[in-house]
């Protein structure tokens, strides 16, 4: 017998709605299946010529028998729209970030519970098989304790036609932030999946400091955790060529992510800290067991968040990215925002409310960007890291 397949209607058919668009029409995402689309300008794709096109969301959920709302809106339409289809009775799977602030990813949660609906959203760089190798490396506790953690991130470049070309990007009002929400949310999201959060920040952020934009584009982050472990965050979205480089500090191994390729250096006979307190030679340092993991694949990616998706509304699986998820990476994004703007170091549990009522405050003077610049190229492919 045929696998029941999840009815997906997709809204926003942009740059990553057509990779959806690409990825349901083309077999990849296994148990689901694209039978409506929604944008609020038309859109020539021959791959959806076939399905029935909706300009307005309220009309494709009132007229078509989806299961699922998939979202690919811009961000700053994403609570609302999310919002209004669970209200419907559809679940919903919200592109990156879930919303602009952790306060509402939970708002989120909690409609979605009262609905009876799932809430997910696309993390999809939880899918890189690099990360994932690094997550279990450390929850297996194969390396020990983790004393110290170095994330510089700084190959997130963008030219300013790619905010020029669009009305909400690098805005207050469209994206909420900048480097931080927009791209780097994926390396924050997989260090917060990793370590979990901080007990408390330190951030320095430079707005529109590569750009001609209101949010940020360089951030410097130093965190402290409760079991004395430190971390630093560095993202620049005004780099180049900038470098991914992943280190971690461990009592029984150290590890550096770099270029596809996980280096792991163990050390032999001894944790780190047993051979720094016995060892007689003043200069020595510890044996270590090297060896070298190469990561060729991104992993699923969209697909494969989409089929966790359906698989957990169609046979009860754990929804891995569901809201609270989404609020993770949103918390760790909007603590080292607020500590920018503020000035100041910000302790967790983090005051989602108070965050929310501060980016209001820098929303009420910021405007959706409306001379749009028609003349860019589009190679979304190079998007990706
Ligand atoms: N997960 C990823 O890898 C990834 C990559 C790129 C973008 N994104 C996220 O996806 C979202 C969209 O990004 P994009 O680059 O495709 O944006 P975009 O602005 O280029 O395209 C968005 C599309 O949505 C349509 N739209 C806007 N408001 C609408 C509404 N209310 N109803 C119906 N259609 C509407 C627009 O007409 C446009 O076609 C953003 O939130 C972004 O952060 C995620």
């Amino acid at each position: 017998m045929a696998e029941k397949k999840l009815k997906i209607a997709l809204v926003g058919l942009g740059p990553i709605g057509t990779l959806h668009i690409d990825n349901l029409t083309g077999g990849k995402v296994k148990n689901a299946e694209l039978v409506a689309v929604c944008d609020m300008r038309k859109v020539d794709n021959p791959k959806i010529a076939s399905l029935p096109f909706y300009e307005k969301l309220e009309d494709m959920l009132a007229n078509c028998d989806a299961d699922a709302v998939v979202a690919a809106t811009p961000s700053f339409t994403h609570f609302n729209l999310a919002k209004t289809c669970l209200e419907a009775g559809k679940h919903v799977l919200v592109e990156k970030p879930i919303s602009l602030c952790s306060f509402d990813a939970k708002r989120l949660g909690e409609i979605a519970k009262r609905a009876g609906k799932t809430c997910a959203v696309m993390l999809n760089q939880r899918t890189t098989p690099i990360y994932k190798r690094i997550k279990n490396l450390v929850s297996s506790g194969e390396i020990g304790k983790v004393n110290r953690v170095s994330w510089n991130m700084s190959n997130w470049y963008r030219p300013q036609i790619y905010f020029d070309m669009s009305s909400w990007r690098g805005l207050w009002k469209g994206e909420a932030g900048g480097v931080l929400i927009n791209q780097a949310i994926h390396n924050i999201d997989a260090f917060a999946w990793i370590f979990g959060l901080p007990q408390s920040l330190r951030a320095w952020c430079k707005f529109g400091k590569y750009h001609n934009i209101e949010v940020e584009d360089e951030v410097s982050a130093f965190m402290q955790y409760p079991d004395d472990m430190t971390a630093t965050f560095i993202t620049s979205s005004g780099e180049h060529p900038g470098t991914n480089r992943f280190e971690i500090s461990a009592e029984k191994a150290y590890l550096v992510a770099e270029n596809g390729k996980l280096s792991i250096s163990k050390f032999k006979g001894a944790t780190l800290r047993e051979f720094t307190l016995n060892t007689l030679y003043a200069f020595g340092t510890p044996e270590t067991e090297e060896s070298v993991e190469e990561f060729d694949g991104k992993g699923g990616q969209h697909a494969e968040v989409m089929e966790n998706f359906a698989d957990s509304i169609l046979n009860g699986k754990k929804c891995d990215f569901d809201s609270a998820e989404g609020a993770l990476s949103l918390t760790l994004a909007n603590a080292m925002l607020l500590s920018g703007i503020e000035n100041r170091d910000v302790c967790f549990p983090f005051d989602d409310e108070a965050y929310a009522k501060a980016l209001a405050e820098k929303q009420a003077n910021s405007r959706l960007r409306e001379n749009v610049r028609k003349d860019f190229i589009l190679d979304f492919n190079k998007s990706f890291r």
